[in-house]
């Protein structure tokens, strides 16, 4: 099993999502974050003049896929549904998962995604 955790504009989170539903994922949870990449923050102008916004809002998104799922069909997918070319797109992060279980059950292992 793997978990994708990735990065992504807000704007883009319904986007992202029907492009995974179509994919068969069902299981994912989101969270509001705040962060920064390689820019450390963009530059804005108002009448008072520039400054900078350090933190940034972005969507983070969680899945843990089964080892029968085409991870890189997944990463595409996420990929293609998020990119503008603009920087500030967003990242993707793959982690190894050890063990799930579902808690009504006690089942275990990656069938229960
Ligand atoms: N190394 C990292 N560790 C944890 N979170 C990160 C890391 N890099 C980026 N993030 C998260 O991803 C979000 C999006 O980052 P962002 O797309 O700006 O990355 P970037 O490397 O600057 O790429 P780009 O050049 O396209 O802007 C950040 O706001 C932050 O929440
Ligand atoms: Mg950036």
């Amino acid at each position: 099993m793997k978990k994708i955790e990735c990065f992504i504009r807000p704007e883009k989170l319904e986007l992202v999502k029907e492009g995974l539903f179509e994919k068969g994922i069902k299981g994912m949870s989101i969270y509001e974050v705040r962060g920064h990449g390689n820019q450390r923050g963009i530059l804005l102008s108002s009448r008072a003049g520039q400054y900078c916004v350090e933190w940034i809002d972005k969507l983070k998104m969680e899945l843990v896929v089964s080892n029968k799922v085409d991870i890189n069909d997944i990463i595409n997918t996420i990929i293609s549904k998020a990119q503008t070319g603009k920087p500030g797109d967003g990242k993707i992060f793959i982690l190894p998962v050890e063990e799930s279980i579902r808690i009504r059950t006690k089942e275990r292992g990656e069938d229960i995604l």
